[in-house]
């Protein structure tokens, strides 16, 4: 049985103290509604997470993690975060590899695959993402740029250490725009994960490794998505910020 995940990915959104009542009420909300075994995460911006991290004491099935690390263990890089320094927090997760950190801050797969070393060093369980871009979806070269991406970013890892990862699903013409993959496009791609692992690794770490999918995810779309055999649940970008939504998500694990 895979651990099933439902992430927040709250990205640049809400200043401290709405970042803390939101989180309240995901704790709140999950405490008297989430009835399964799943796991709940919200990765929020690095000023809520010491605080987040506290209020998540009281809820043993929500955790917290960051969306981002620098590689270095400490030093002379103004403005970056260490593993360190999240995992000092209270932060469990941390995401790497999001198609925004590729785009816009030139994260390549070398760079990545040095923030996954760094997180596991620091027992930060990674959520790294891998997704086409529209582009690439039209050219049919999916499975090549994503077993790339797999293969560059995060297949360096030992099998002990592969274990500790989360991967997700983000197709990047479904990221923000309400165009959500099918959940048989979804399903396509992560059974293709899925065999990469096993080709990788061993069919039974495949068989362990959860993978989540990303990308307009909602209440509406996330049961018929869920439902997919190689789907073990989301990372969730806009809907995490309502709680209702994002609770409606957890929700359909119970
Ligand atoms: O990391 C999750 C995010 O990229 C998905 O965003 O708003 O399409 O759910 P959204």
């Amino acid at each position: 049985m895979r651990n099933k995940i439902v992430a927040g990915n709250w990205k640049m959104n809400l200043d401290y103290q709405q970042g803390v009542s939101l989180f309240s009420e995901i704790v709140n909300m999950a405490k008297d509604e989430v009835m399964g075994h799943q796991q709940v995460v919200v990765c929020s911006p690095f000023i809520h997470l010491h605080s987040i991290a506290q209020l998540a004491k009281g809820a043993s099935q929500v955790a917290v993690g960051a969306q981002n690390i620098y590689f270095e263990e400490a030093g002379a890089y103004t403005g970056e975060i260490s593993a360190a320094q999240v995992k000092s927090t209270g932060a469990a997760y941390v995401i790497l590899g999001h198609s925004e950190r590729r785009a816009y801050f030139g994260e390549d797969d070398y760079v990545l695959g040095k923030k996954v070393d760094a997180a596991l060093k620091h027992e930060l369980i990674p959520i790294f993402c891998i997704g086409e871009t529209r582009e690439e979806r039209e050219s049919d070269r999916y499975f090549e740029v994503i077993g790339e991406q797999l293969k560059k970013g995060i297949f360096h890892l030992s099998n002990d250490s592969f274990q500790q990862v989360v991967l997700a699903y983000e197709p990047v013409w479904a990221i923000g725009t309400g165009l959500t993959a099918s959940p048989e496009q979804a399903q396509e791609v992560h059974a293709f994960i899925r065999n990469a692992v096993a080709e990788q690794y061993t069919e039974d770490l495949a068989e362990r490794t959860t993978i989540l999918y990303g990308g307009s995810c909602n209440p509406k779309n996330a049961p018929d998505l869920f439902s997919q055999p190689d789907i073990d649940g989301g990372l969730i970008g806009g809907a995490s910020l309502k709680s209702r939504d994002f609770i409606d998500i957890v929700k359909v694990f119970n």
